[in-house]
């Protein structure tokens, strides 16, 4: 099979720059029938570099349509990263009284005459629901005289104190402000001293309400924090999360400051955030990250795009094991992308086997949920050849979702990439379910109901195409066995 050089491994049902470097997704919010997805973009170069905002939209998070640089660098600087709101009742003054977007990012340049470098916040608007934007000629609207990494504000309305919020990183800290009109900026608290991980910057947080097991009595905050990439750390850069309470302008966490909790135990999910403004007859909260790792961002071996978003997914909070857990599934809009290529129920593993065994796909969607009666280890491999082939699997013994990319094509780009990734899971009702996304470069895997993610880069041969199965015994029992392709995101 011959590919395009520079098609080669170009994802089928991820969002993908059209050319250059992508980095973190900002200014996600919903708006007129449309999402809008920016990201740190650097539309000169495949590695990164002067960041604008690239843009795109899409009606049902599926398929994807480009649109032009939103945002440039100009005389305070890059356009690092930051959100974007509605401004429903026109508190900014921007509008005339009507509904618009303001996006409210981080300009990053240098101390006139220095080296050193300066991070303060900025606000754009658009009036045409976000074809185009203004800069604020009163930018910049926040600075700090302590913090240089002082970025990538988060802002939302907080209905019961009737004002906005803006959650920004500060150090290694999460600082919060409050303003009436997105313009003018008050400060209201600091959180993080003493608690999580700070093996590493604090970047790109997030902050919102979502009900416990959907009990909207029992309303819980959550607070997404990705930690940057250190040279200690193989894992490079990850995003934690707490849990807790917050009033519009202080929030406490339920973790103790030992319990570090993660939203992805895989290497390439970072810096994700929730689109705003999802209207509340929806009510769910839409998440995506930038499937990638700092660690070896700029080496990942495409060849005139890099780098990819995860699919979107939805987070709730559901009592797991005693504990408020976050939970992600894919976004439902991913099943309406969906055509059949093999369904079975109650199978075993030879039949599955004999199902799969002929099939040559490079993307797709795989469920399949094992009897923990049949022994382990248990699970798929996937991108096979006879050189090659992911592994995602169930360690019985370990009680651990893994997946491993040690074999998975090209590795040696960074010494860290080749690697088994892993997470605890209990079997439920003696059952472990794997719900897996297979892209021309990624494999995403949901297992426990949304409770264990792991989100891999992986970079197979174009033609590594084949399906496997393997369980500990040989006459294994599969509840259910379902593949499915997926329509592209174009
Ligand atoms: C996270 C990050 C942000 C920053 C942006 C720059 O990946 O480092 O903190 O705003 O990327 O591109």
């Amino acid at each position: 099979m011959t590919v395009d050089a520079k098609q080669k491994f170009r994802p089928d049902y991820h969002f993908t720059p059209q050319s250059h470097w992508m980095n973190d997704p900002n200014g996600m919010v919903f708006f007129k029938g449309e999402y809008h997805l920016f990201y740190q973009h650097h539309p000169d170069g495949t590695t990164w570099g002067p960041m604008h905002w690239g843009h795109a939209v899409s009606k049902d998070l599926v398929a994807w349509e480009h649109r032009p640089i939103a945002l440039y660098p100009d005389e305070h600087g890059m356009i690092f990263s930051g959100s974007a709101v509605v401004d429903w009742k026109d508190t900014s003054g921007f509008f005339d009284g009507e509904p618009g977007l303001v996006a409210i990012f981080t300009h990053h340049d240098q101390v006139p005459g220095t080296e050193h470098a300066r991070q303060r916040q900025s606000l754009a608007y658009s009036a045409d629901s976000g074809k185009t934007w203004l800069k604020y000629e009163g930018n910049p609207v926040l600075e700090h005289e302590k913090y240089v990494d002082f970025r990538d504000p988060k802002v939302f309305w907080h209905e019961p104190s009737q004002q906005w919020t803006m959650i920004l990183a500060s150090g290694q800290t999460i600082s919060i402000y409050n303003s009436p009109n997105l313009r003018d900026w008050r400060f209201a608290s600091e959180f993080g001293t003493g608690i999580g991980f700070h093996g590493g910057v604090w970047e790109c947080p997030d902050l919102f309400p979502l009900s416990v097991d959907g009990d909207a009595a029992k309303t819980k905050w959550v607070m997404l924090v990705s930690i940057g990439d250190s040279p200690a750390y193989v894992e490079g850069s990850r995003t934690q999360y707490f849990t807790g309470d917050f009033d519009g302008s202080t929030f406490v966490s339920d973790e103790d400051s030992e319990v570090m909790r993660w939203l992805d135990y895989g290497r390439d999910n970072y810096a994700g955030v929730s689109w705003s403004d999802i209207p509340a007859e929806d009510g769910r909260r839409l998440y995506l990250g930038w499937m990638s790792n700092w660690k070896y961002a700029n080496l990942t071996p495409t060849d005139g795009w890099r780098s990819a978003m995860t699919i979107p997914r939805e987070l709730s909070l559901e009592t797991r094991g005693g504990a408020v857990t976050l939970v992600q599934r894919p976004a439902r809009e991913m099943e309406q992308a969906r055509k059949v290529v093999a369904s079975v129920r109650e199978t075993t593993l030879q039949e599955a086997r004999e199902l799969v065994t002929g099939l040559q796909l490079d993307s797709y969607e795989w469920i399949i949920d094992f009897d923990t009666a049949s022994g382990g280890p248990f699970g798929v491999k996937v991108r096979v050849s006879d050189e090659q082939e992911t592994v995602i699997g169930y360690d019985l013994e370990l009680g651990e979702l893994f997946i491993d990319r040690t074999c998975s094509g090209q590795v040696d780009f960074h010494a860290v990439f080749a690697g088994r990734h892993s997470v605890k899971l209990e079997p439920v009702d003696g059952r472990v379910q794997l719900r897996v996304y297979v892209d021309r470069s990624s494999v995403e895997v949901f297992a426990g109901d949304g409770q264990a993610v792991i989100t891999d880069l992986i970079f197979p041969d174009p033609g590594a195409q084949g399906l496997e199965l393997f369980a500990g015994a040989g006459n294994a029992v599969l509840h259910t066995l379902e593949i499915y392709a997926l329509s592209s995101a174009k």
